[in-house]
């Protein structure tokens, strides 16, 4: 790919993706189609993936399924795409069946509904379909759901099959925070266009960064808000690219800007809001964030990155050559349609698992992602290869705590998902030197940097710093086996991905 011809920025309206309805109570349909998406309002419709519901027809991406704590659904896939043997992009891969997958991430559901990849459950092959069951037994969340398709996953997300699946509860209901209108789900990726608007994406490199951001599948778009607080989904969709989001006016300047505060992340709400400047989100990690317009009247604010060091060498690096400094704006009209009844409380929900009783009797479990072949990390205790026929190491007992301790000897920072289980960040070390058997060197390690209070909610994506410990715990409820790997979909692809075994036996 080349670099991108760059349309007006803040022209076009970010759009909402459209709210799915059940075709019959507690079932939903969902179809992976082809269809025909404009990018931006100067750009002709190209080619793009979306799952289409009936009633919510979408071109890109797919509708917002709404789920409800205590009222379990079903949600049958139906793979629309061209039969095996017809490649539908020309940067699909030559192995691409346009077998598909529907995951949805951070759900508690068996792995027989979880969608995880082949071989550990069948995929759908063009033609077929396959009915997964939700139970929504967990807390509010802001659930997302994908494709993941080994091998083809980072390609498919990219060319739509994702959406957002989020579930609530009485106590979100009882929360005070902006709702209806005034909360918004955005789905932020980072793409590259050919010269006709379509979608270009290379497998040249262990990594895709994208030179263009796109909202909701708009590139830079704007949001009309009133002066008000609004509670803002954001999920980070995008492939490899971090963001270090903060609100900045066109120029640059940050004086004054509108408050900023995270209340929930990745598998629910925080237990204490957390104001922040700004926020690192990796990919396939969620923040819902409040930020309050009021006394902005007629301001414009950008919703701006600045993603370097924090990750180490993931965003100092970006082959494209093309960083992303803005991703949207916010242009503030003059006065509110209604007045605005919402506020922030400082304790938002009962801290119902604290992490020092999780930790308590927790299994210590260590874990590792290193660099094997060629730039493509690797994860586990072996530097294993994904291959579901190599023994499986990560055992946990079925109703155990275990506390993970992830060492990254790799030069990037990897966002870790674990699927079955929501997890917290207990914090990271800093290690000076890793020995040749991959343990630090005593000595090395640096003083405890706990989670960060944003990142202290419900989890089960951390950023793992390169030359870090991260560590998390969490309690395994779900039997079965499914996978945990980076959430960089080009290194989930490239075997950076390891099943993950839920039993009896304690091991
Ligand atoms: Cu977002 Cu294994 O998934
Ligand atoms: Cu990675």
């Amino acid at each position: 790919c080349g670099p991108s011809p760059v349309p007006a920025f803040f022209t076009d309206e970010a759009r909402q993706l459209p709210v799915a309805e059940p075709d019959a109570p507690g079932h939903y349909t969902l179809t992976a189609r082809l269809g025909r998406h404009s990018f931006h309002s100067e750009w002709p419709a190209v080619p793009t993936l979306g799952y289409h519901a009936p009633g919510a027809p979408v071109q890109y991406l797919g509708p917002t399924i709404a789920t409800e704590r205590g009222k379990p659904i079903d949600v049958t896939v139906v793979n629309g795409l061209p039969p095996a043997g017809t490649p539908i992009f020309p940067f699909d891969q030559p192995d691409n069946d346009n077998n598909i997958t529907a995951h949805r991430h951070g759900g508690l559901q068996l792995p027989a509904s979880d969608g995880v990849p082949d071989p550990i459950q069948p995929v759908i092959p063009p033609g077929g379909s396959k009915t997964n069951h939700y139970p929504n037994a967990q807390a509010a969340a802001p659930l997302w759901y994908h494709d993941h398709d080994h091998h083809n996953t980072s390609y498919h997300v990219y060319e739509g099959l994702a959406g957002f699946i989020p579930n609530t509860d009485e106590t979100e209901a009882a929360l005070p925070l902006p709702k209806g209108d005034f909360a918004k789900q955005y789905a932020i990726q980072d793409k590259k266009f050919n010269a006709d608007g379509s979608l270009c994406y290379s497998h040249a490199d262990p990594e895709f960064l994208g030179d263009l951001p796109v909202v909701n599948g708009t590139v830079a778009p704007k949001q009309t808000v009133e002066p008000r607080r609004y509670a803002f989904t954001l999920l980070n969709a995008s492939d490899t690219r971090s963001y270090r989001l903060s609100l900045r006016q066109t120029d640059g300047r940050s004086a004054d800007r509108p408050a900023m505060t995270v209340v929930g992340n990745d598998s629910g709400y925080l237990w204490r809001s957390a104001p922040v400047d700004e926020l690192l989100i990796a990919p396939a990690e969620r923040y819902v964030v409040v930020v309050d317009f009021t006394g902005h009247e007629g301001q414009n604010w950008v919703l701006a990155n600045n993603a370097t060091a924090v990750l180490g060498a993931m965003n100092d690096v970006d082959p494209s050559g093309g960083g992303i400094s803005q991703l949207m704006r916010f242009d503030v009209g003059a006065g509110v349609s209604s007045p605005d009844r919402s506020s922030v409380p400082a304790v938002l929900v009962e801290d119902a698992a604290p992490v020092s009783a999780l930790v308590d009797g927790a299994r210590l479990r260590t874990v590792q992602a290193a660099e094997v072949v060629d730039g493509h990390p690797q994860l586990g205790d072996r530097d294993r290869l994904y291959k579901y026929l190599d023994p499986v190491t990560e055992t946990p007992q079925l109703g155990s705590a275990e506390v993970w301790a992830m060492r990254n000897r790799s030069p990037d920072a990897h966002p870790i998902h674990v699927h079955e289980a929501a997890f917290r960040l207990i914090g990271r070390w800093r290690v000076g030197q890793w020995d040749s058997d991959g343990l630090p060197v005593p000595g090395t390690i640096g003083a405890f940097e706990p989670a960060r209070a944003y990142e202290s909610g419900p989890k089960e994506t951390f950023v793992s710093p390169p030359g870090y410990i991260t560590a998390w715990v969490g309690r395994f409820t779900i039997p079965g086996t499914s996978v945990w790997h980076c959430h960089i979909l080009s290194h989930e692809d490239g075997e950076m991905m390891r099943p993950l075994a839920v039993g009896d036996a304690p091991q």
